[in-house]
């Protein structure tokens, strides 16, 4: 069976996960800290807020740039549920803007006719591992006084020009498993505005600003050093794993290339694609349906997943009235395959082989 997705985890990991065990000091202790500093070092910023999932760094971005009831944060539709839950959790309502078809991102021209009176920040995310045309959504926002809260939790180590995402805006990560490194369970916020860096540390904690001093409402999004120690060793694995992925993407299109009715993924030259995920689209013109596809995948024991069949806009609570096109199209031509450090030739051959 190739698996679609595997974390990496050796002995490295594991003896600096015994030895916090054995310090005694399991919840955000100084690992945490060296976590911290070593994640906002990588993408550029001066802080690195840790917490215990992607969510709660979503969350907490959205509460520390004040974006409340009655708000508005444009976002796309073709993303993971927690995109748009968070954007429920602090009381906004999402607006949504049809993708682009060759990048799955947020369409950046299309931004500019939703944004009203109410519209308070804009959610990019760089879906599977790619940025998003960051130069034109910064520049709206400098233009319409808005936030940028990047979801950046699948593009660890991903470039827009020379810079990282998650140093555009406020930056938002998760470390589950499955992502391009982990901690167990975690998350990060990346920011340089010392105001947000700060609101953040007491939102993870009950509001704490010191010892039984509690400034406003806040929760337990607190990390374990447990998960911290695993992502100080995974963060040094990182670049060489990307480049892995980037690797076997480049090889996967090649043998792709001249399948017809197959598209794969297009990468904009002023771009660093990390590919969470490889994400190809079959077309009617391939002459099988995508399930058709699945079932062969399937038996020829190959992982495979849509991400996503539908729009985050189909879910009764989010709350959206409307359809829009690209976004409806795409939901039913994606598939991801397998695209992770460990896959050998031998294996990119072999799911290529099901489309030949
Ligand atoms: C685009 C996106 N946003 C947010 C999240 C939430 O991260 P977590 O699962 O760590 O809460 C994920 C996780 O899969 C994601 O893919």
């Amino acid at each position: 069976m190739i698996s679609l997705a595997r974390p990496l985890i050796s002995d490295e990991e594991k003896n600096e996960v015994k030895k916090v065990l054995d310090s005694g000091i399991l919840a955000q202790g100084e690992k945490v800290k060296n976590f911290e500093e070593d994640f906002a070092n990588y993408c550029g910023v001066k802080y690195g807020i840790a917490v215990n999932s992607g969510t709660a760094a979503l969350h907490l971005a959205l509460i520390a740039n004040k974006i409340s009831k009655g708000d508005e944060v444009i976002t796309t539709p073709f993303s993971f549920i927690a995109t748009v839950n968070t954007i429920k959790m602090a009381g906004a309502k999402p607006v949504f803007v049809d993708i682009n078809e060759d990048t799955f991102n947020i369409d950046e021209t299309k931004i500019e006719e939703v944004i009203t009176d109410k519209t308070k920040a804009i959610m990019p995310v760089h879906l599977y591992g790619n940025p998003c045309n960051m130069k034109e959504i910064m520049n709206l926002a400098n233009n319409y006084d808005l936030k940028v809260i990047e979801d950046a939790c699948q593009a660890h180590g991903a470039m827009y020009n020379d810079s990282k995402v998650g140093s555009f805006g406020t930056g938002t990560f998760s470390f589950y498993p499955t992502k391009n490194m982990t901690t167990g369970e975690g998350g990060i916020i990346t920011t340089n505005d010392p105001d947000i860096n700060e609101m953040c540390r007491k939102l993870r904690q009950h509001g704490m600003a010191q010892r039984y001093s509690y400034e406003c409402l806040g929760y337990n999004y607190r990390m374990t050093d447990i998960g911290a120690a695993i992502g100080v060793i995974q963060l040094k694995k990182l670049d060489f794993w990307n480049e892995k992925r980037i690797e076997n993407a480049n090889l996967l299109s090649s043998l792709l290339k001249d399948v017809n009715g197959i598209i794969t993924p297009k990468v904009d030259s002023s771009t660093k694609h990390v590919f969470h995920q490889y994400t190809i689209r079959v077309t009617n013109s391939f002459g099988k349906t995508r399930d058709e596809v699945i079932n062969l995948l399937n038996d020829a024991g190959i992982g495979n997943a849509i991400f996503y069949p539908r729009p985050l806009y189909y879910y009764s609570h989010v709350g959206f009235n409307g359809k829009l096109e690209v976004t409806e199209k795409v939901c039913n031509e994606v598939i991801s395959l397998p695209i992770h450090p460990n896959l050998s030739e031998d294996d990119l051959h072999r799911i290529a082989e099901v489309f030949i």
